[in-house]
């Protein structure tokens, strides 16, 4: 099936079924940035080809590192620590990882690369990674209103720093530890809360020296010498946040049971396990053994459905869960009580603002949920109601997050602006039909 503008999602009274998820878009992008950097051919197996992740394999082919598919597997030549001058500008479509991370990569570089993306993309805090790549000594024009893209990194030879991220994100982390590969010297990321490791691992996988002390991340330049990358065979896990669609799903209604096999549970990612557990959820977790699961661990997650309470998320939890907090509030309509979402301002920041996008399509539902600068309340309402429409706002987590509830309404629901499901999942509403049975 092939996702159109609008899909209508008629409910169901169970979501039963094992499944394997596409493979994950943090560590996709990042395979396809350090393949592209090392010397010689990396291939990649269970690589996410979504909108997103063949952008960023596209941008990484106009640095002079071209990839092909081989077997199901993609292939890419890497440049040896010497990209190329692109002829034109990069265009990441809709991906932050995507455009801030190749920043911190373009800023090493002896030329200058422009960055642009799609609307959603231009509208997303840039400030955030031309602050410590200029204290680099790189140079980064912002050229869109507000501090926003298209932007403009004049590269050059960069100085390592010491650098505390102002907001947890692991995207402005890697790209500065990417821009430290380039540097002179050691660069050290300081985060406040603990977020993805997911550069930090194949960084280490592929031969680079990564030092963690206390909440300190510290990589060595090569400065004038370019850093050299060992190319491996990687096979990549399902994104668990593609599974977790599939784990709200089941988790909040009896009799429904779902197996999601081969996915990433990398101990960053997986707080929302915990959440579900934590709201009553039947949750279990066999973590797979072998080579590839000490590089980014993976394994299958069963959950079974039954009724749930209400949680507060909020503190440390939230970067490892800020993908899955869609979710949360989804779980919060169909749970005992109230659940609130705290600390969470930069959903307000992602592909939508998704607190704003969430309370609007959960209200569309009878949802009773209050907006808060940070996060949301969320209630159960007497009856879920269908028969209306939502809107993803083009966000493919706010379309697949609603999509979900829909299963548990009193009647279809049209779920508009539905494209945007590719950047990340294809093959999502084919997964669904499935699982409904
Ligand atoms: C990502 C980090 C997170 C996450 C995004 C992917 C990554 O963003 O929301 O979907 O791959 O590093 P932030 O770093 O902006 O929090």
């Amino acid at each position: 099936m092939t996702a159109c503008a609008d899909m209508v999602v008629r409910p169901c009274a169970a979501v039963r079924g094992i499944l394997r998820v596409p493979g994950d878009k943090s560590i996709s992008h990042r395979a396809a940035m350090l393949g592209a950097l090392a010397e010689g051919e990396t291939v990649i197996e269970g690589f996410l080809e979504s909108d997103d992740c063949l952008g960023t394999l596209n941008a990484m082919a106009a640095l002079g590192a071209p990839w092909e598919r081989r077997g199901g597997r993609i292939a890419i030549r890497g440049v040896g620590g010497r990209p190329a001058p692109p002829s034109g500008p990069l265009d990441l479509g809709n991906s932050g990882t995507g455009l801030r991370l190749l920043a911190g990569i373009a800023a090493g570089q002896p030329f200058v690369t422009e960055f642009t993306g799609d609307a959603s993309l231009r509208s997303r805090p840039m400030g955030r990674i031309k602050e410590p790549l200029e204290r680099m000594g790189a140079g980064v024009e912002l050229l869109g209103p507000g501090g926003t893209a298209p932007l403009l990194v004049r590269g050059g030879a960069l100085t390592g720093i010491r650098y505390r991220l102002p907001v947890a994100s692991a995207q402005v982390k890697s790209c500065v530890l990417l821009a430290g590969l380039f540097a002179r010297g050691p660069t050290t990321v300081e985060e406040p809360r603990r977020t993805r490791d997911h550069t930090e691992r194949l960084l280490e996988a592929m031969g680079v020296g990564v030092r963690r002390e206390g909440d300190a991340i510290t990589v060595e330049g090569a400065g004038p010498r370019r850093p050299r990358l060992a190319p491996a065979a990687r096979a990549v896990p399902g994104d668990f946040s593609s599974a977790a669609f599939w784990m709200a799903a089941a988790a909040a209604r009896e009799g429904c049971e779902v197996r999601v096999e081969g996915v990433g549970l990398n101990p960053g990612r997986t707080a929302f396990l915990e959440v579900l557990r934590r709201m009553g959820a039947e949750v279990n977790v066999a973590a797979a053994r072998g080579a590839d699961s000490e590089w980014e661990p993976r394994g299958d997650v069963t959950v079974r459905g039954g009724r749930l309470d209400g949680t507060e998320v909020g503190g440390d939890e939230i970067p490892n869960l800020i993908d899955e907090l869609p979710l949360v509030a989804v779980l919060g309509a169909m749970a005992a009580g109230r659940t609130v979402i705290r600390d969470a301002a930069e959903l307000r920041v992602k592909e939508s603002d998704r607190i704003r996008a969430m309370a609007a399509g959960l209200a569309a539902f009878g949802v009773p949920v209050e907006e808060t600068p940070d996060g949301m309340i969320v209630s159960a309402p007497a009856v879920l109601r269908g028969g209306g429409e939502v809107h993803s706002r083009g966000d493919h987590r706010v379309a697949m997050a609603l999509a979900v509830l829909a299963l548990a309404a009193d009647a279809p629901v049209r779920v508009r602006d539905v494209a945007c499901v590719d950047t990340s999942y294809p093959g999502f509403w084919d997964d669904l039909e499935r699982l409904r049975g």
